[in-house]
């Protein structure tokens, strides 16, 4: 990291640990990148459709770019626009068939996103896959995909008796089923009904708590036959091929809650994030700081290509703590490790529950974010679903570890801009997979700041 990084430094070159200090003024405005969930949906549907398809602001992150080679290695065509524009993706769609059996196994590197879809989607061509992940990844839970999609038919496989990665997948005509999602998993949701497009009748989905709803919104707008009746997901098999469609993918309201909790914890701020997604599937962390207290403005509201967006404004806030759980969970899933550091300046105390999915994200995110935030001098405990955390303390930079965990890494981030003194986060160039611009535009924002 260079020498301009004022209040953010590479302690050395290459040694991945960033160091952070506070700024007395948080200020600035905040271009996100595109949303990971949305773009990965974008380019696998895409691919299976018919025409060709231009997707701007796709996540420029590593979990999408594996996304990306794997397809490719399935046969699809997917260019870059050009060198000016690298996040604008050309997407020439095989149509009805047209997905080819790869020469190797398939690596979805640390996203599960990739894994889970493309697993839904391979059981249903007509040839092997094979697909594995780097050594997260493989650790992650994959019965949970594998256990359904047996229910339609499918033949996958998993190590430790159909537990982890790598899966092998003998691809065969599938049978929709009825059935009832036991965790609300858009992971999981997302494979059953890319398998369902091309089963043999209708694949029923009934979800007890809802989860991010992106590919439903995508397939529709491609034309398959797909209706919503409360929590309940109804799709026909394809009749004819996806339409392809050209999308600009909205800026990731995952990567902009880091800003606007940071803006809101911070004693003398104000950032604008522009374009963010506010999929109502998403924005659990826009309401719990809004009644945390957050001083939080939503403006420019629009929706584009079947999503909403909006520009958000956060100032300087009063935090209070609050409780947290039940059906709200899933709608901030990725957040709660940096709603943890949230609790932490808030007053009074913040409980999670409902959230033991958090054990099994790319790190124990209870138990991680629990242990790197007592180190600054947090009262926190972990609870086998959640945590309790005794706010109004305050912080006291030190060396803390992100455990390779991209969430960890950026929540780490804005624990240091209140914490007393220099933070230094190992394993900080982890934000890549989701957000590789995250340290720049902190950066930006301290330069602009004066700092
Ligand atoms: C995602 C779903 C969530 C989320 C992940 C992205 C998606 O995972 O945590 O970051 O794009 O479908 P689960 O489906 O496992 O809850």
């Amino acid at each position: 990291m260079a020498e301009q990084f004022l209040n953010l430094r590479s302690s050395s070159p290459g040694s991945g640990t960033i160091t952070i200090k506070p700024c007395p003024r948080l200020e600035g405005d905040v271009v996100l990148p595109g949303d990971k969930s949305i773009s990965h949906r974008a380019v696998i549907l895409n691919s299976l459709a018919e025409g060709k398809a231009e997707i701007d602001n796709f996540a420029p992150g590593g979990d999408c770019l594996a996304t990306v080679r794997c397809l490719r290695a399935l046969g699809v065509k997917i260019d870059r626009k050009g060198s000016k524009n690298p996040s604008t993706l050309l997407v020439s769609g095989t149509g009805e068939n047209g997905l080819k059996e790869a020469s190797n196994v398939l690596n979805a590197q640390d996203s599960a996103t990739t894994m889970r879809l493309l697993g839904g989607l391979l059981a249903s061509q007509s040839f092997l896959s094979v697909i594995t992940g780097d050594a997260s990844l493989r650790k992650r839970p994959m019965g949970r995909l594998i256990q359904p999609l047996r229910l339609m038919g499918a033949e996958i496989w998993g190590r430790e008796r159909d537990s982890f990665a790598p899966l092998v997948v003998m691809g065969k005509k599938l049978q929709g089923i009825d059935f009832t999602l036991p965790i609300p998993s858009a992971q999981i949701k997302s494979a059953m009904l890319l398998a369902g497009l091309f089963a043999r009748g209708n694949t029923i989905l009934h979800q007890i708590t809802p989860s991010r709803d992106h590919t439903e919104r995508m397939l529709k707008r491609m034309g398959a036959s797909l209706e919503i009746q409360g929590n309940s997901i109804s799709l026909m098999p394809l009749s004819s091929p996806l339409v392809s469609i050209d999308l600009c993918i909205p800026g990731d309201i995952s990567s902009a809650a880091y800003f606007l909790a940071a803006g809101a914890i911070h004693r003398n701020a104000r950032i604008l994030v522009r374009d963010s997604g506010i999929n109502p599937t998403r924005t659990g962390i826009i309401d719990i700081l809004l009644a945390m207290g957050a001083r939080l403005q939503i403006t420019n509201r629009r929706l584009e290509d079947s999503e909403p967006l909006a520009d958000i404004v956060v100032e300087s806030s009063e935090l209070k703590g609050i409780e947290v759980g039940g059906d709200i969970i899933p709608r901030l899933i990725d957040e709660i490790p940096l709603l943890a550091v949230a609790g932490c300046i808030a007053r009074g105390k913040t409980v999670i529950r409902d959230a033991r999915e958090l054990r099994v994200k790319e790190s124990d995110r209870i138990a991680t974010i629990a242990s790197e935030l007592s180190r600054l001098g947090a009262q926190i405990e972990p609870l086998p679903d959640g945590m309790v955390i005794y706010g109004g303390r305050s912080l006291s930079g030190t060396e803390v570890d992100s455990h390779f965990d991209h969430r960890l890494a950026m929540s780490l981030a804005v624990a240091g801009l209140v914490s007393k003194g220099e933070t230094a986060i190992k394993h900080a160039q982890v934000t890549k997979v989701s957000y590789p611009a995250f340290w720049q535009t902190l950066n930006q924002i301290l330069n602009y700041s004066q700092c």
